[in-house]
């Protein structure tokens, strides 16, 4: 596994993608005129998920060619090994085993892993959130004057915020009722106060979420956290001013979730309070581990567990179904395709389901952090383009904003579009037929994007002739929809999983390593490097480089305290 990847573009299936990329005009009107099995053949179902690939810019030829590169650059060789716990993540030199989260309690045979019990492991840990979330839900767990918890704010940011924050907010109608969860992410101190103005301490509970447990932002917040935890106690007479009392407040309204708890205990955490998770989870890869903390809080065990179990049966689809008929390898090298064969630089996701308003933000990270790589996992240079960007924003919204540019810009935006048969709200009067409405918006924007409409039936409508060019959809603008029965918290897991398992198969095919992030570090070192700049430190200041010494010293003359 560690011998290095192949280099895609050397093999026989690359060149003969290219050949026939050459020779193949995209035409699904004719396409779909020529094989009335077309839709049929190219509609899959994995799990509770209904996909139908047929809209995308392929034939049988382009699917076949495509799963001979996925065979020729060892994708399934890949997957394997990461299934099976070895190290994939190369330059961490670590398991990756995300996968590992969702299998069900007794799964057999038991996976070990450099003699970790991983499957005991995991569920001990989940037993431990549930035993938390229970008591949280059901008022047992009370805060430092009795009262019980109302509200619980998740302190993190990257996959120790927008899972979360993704899921919750696509699992409102599981909710608890009576109890609120809300998310703090950004180092910008507004967020936490914004976030916490209308909250009383008394029923407020945090979380703070963090993989390593040293990320600036999240730490950071935490702090503005307890020192509002301590004054609004403070200023409602119920907190006696003594460490001790401080420190019983902060053991009740501060629970952790990370890998490092030790550094939990240093920040005065109760390591008891503390829920923990392995390097061999990646941040953005955790929402299915402890980091789900508050939305195990938000809709219980039951449903959590429905959630893990969602995750688990795509897992099993990519592990067990046959490249031909497996949805993540076909969803992962459409998107090869496009990015490598049809200069495709984007890709959008838009789902049409208000709950999924996160979704895209959190495929963000998922995607852009693991394949935004120019190099491979064997540290040579990539050979071919990597990592499209990924955006989104719920439909109908995006049809009045930047549609246009999907069906008529210059470039291809291959997109994804996702809705549900029932919406997961309970309907009444009158919510049927606008869900209909919103249900005929989806299914026209992929006819249309898919077969256009020419010259001739826009003149065939009285068109002015000086207008005809400006109203001709060219089509061939491909689409994917992915559509389930409703958005269960099993469908949920089920999508996060099909795009985990997507963005692994482009990256496997692209030979990097999916797994790393070392591109973020460098802002992280020199944001430490110039804070001092920003606080009097002359020095500091000096060795900054004229464009960035220029904009600190706009900061420091306009800044009011
Ligand atoms: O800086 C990027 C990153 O490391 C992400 O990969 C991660 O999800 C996020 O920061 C938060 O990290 P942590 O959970 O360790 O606070």
């Amino acid at each position: 596994m560690n011998a290095g990847p192949v280099d895609p573009t050397t093999t026989a299936a690359w060149s003969s993608l290219s050949e026939h990329r050459s020779a193949t005009t995209p035409d699904l009107r004719g396409w779909f005129a020529a094989d009335p099995a077309r839709a049929r053949d190219l509609t899959l179902d994995v799990a509770d998920l209904h996909v139908d690939l047929s809209k995308n810019l392929v034939t049988a030829d382009t699917v076949a060619l495509l799963l001979q590169l996925a065979e020729q650059t060892g994708v399934l060789a890949r997957r394997d090994a990461m299934l099976a716990g070895e190290h994939v993540n190369v330059t961490e030199d670590r398991a990756v085993l995300h996968t590992a989260l969702r299998r069900p309690a007794g799964a057999s045979p038991a996976l070990e892993v450099d003699g970790q019990d991983v499957d005991g492991d995991v569920q001990a840990e989940l037993a431990k959130v549930f035993t938390f979330a229970d008591a949280v839900r059901s008022g047992e767990w009370r805060g430092v004057t009795g009262k019980a918890i109302t509200t619980v704010v998740n302190i993190g940011i990257g996959g120790s915020d927008l899972g979360p924050v993704m899921a919750y907010e696509a699992l409102k109608p599981s909710v608890r009722a009576g109890l609120e969860c809300r998310f703090v992410s950004n180092i910008d101190p507004t967020d936490v106060a914004e976030t916490t103005k209308d909250l009383d301490p008394e029923t407020t509970l945090f979380i703070v979420a963090s993989k390593t447990f040293g990320t600036l932002e999240t730490l950071t917040n935490a702090r503005l956290a307890r020192a509002w935890l301590w004054r609004g106690l403070a200023a409602a007479g119920v907190l006696a001013d003594s460490d001790e009392a401080r420190q019983e407040a902060v053991a009740k309204h501060f629970v952790a979730v990370s890998t490092a708890l030790d550094k939990v205990a240093a920040f005065g955490i109760d390591p008891a309070n503390a829920f923990g998770f392995w390097d061999w989870v990646g941040g953005r890869y955790s929402v299915d581990s402890a980091i789900g903390t508050s939305l195990a809080v938000a809709i219980g065990p039951e449903a959590f567990r429905e959630f893990l179990a969602g995750f688990h049966a795509v897992d099993e689809h990519f592990r067990t179904t046959a490249p031909e008929r497996n949805v993540p390898l076909l969803m992962g090298l459409l998107n090869v395709w496009y990015v490598n064969f049809l200069d495709a630089h984007t890709h959008a996701v838009l789902p049409y389901s208000q709950y999924l308003h996160r979704f895209p933000a959190y495929l963000q990270q998922l995607t852009m952090e693991s394949n935004g790589k120019s190099v491979r996992y064997d540290g040579e240079p990539v050979t071919t383009h990597t990592g499209e960007v990924f955006w989104g924003e719920p439909g109908t919204n995006g049809q009045h904003a930047f549609y246009q540019l999907i069906h008529q810009g210059t470039r291809i935006v291959p997109s994804d579009f996702i809705a549900f048969a029932t919406p997961a709200h309970p309907l009444v009067d009158g919510d049927a037929d606008v869900h209909a409405l919103f249900m005929a918006n989806f299914f026209a924007q992929t006819k249309a994007l898919a077969f256009g409409k020419t010259a001739e039936e826009v003149r065939a409508e009285g068109t002015a002739e000086d207008v005809v060019a400006a109203r001709v959809f060219s089509g061939n603008r491909p689409t994917t929809s992915i559509m389930a029965p409703s958005l269960t918290p099993a469908v949920l897991g089920q999508l996060i999983a099909l795009y985990e398992h997507v963005t692994f198969v482009e990256g496997a095919v692209w030979g990097i390593d999916s797994f790393d992030q070392w591109g973020v570090e460098l802002g992280k070192k020199l944001a430490l490097e110039i804070a001092p700049a920003l606080t009097g430190d002359t020095a500091a200041l000096e060795a900054q480089d004229p464009s960035t010494g220029a904009l600190i010293r706009y900061y420091l003359e306009h800044r009011r305290d």
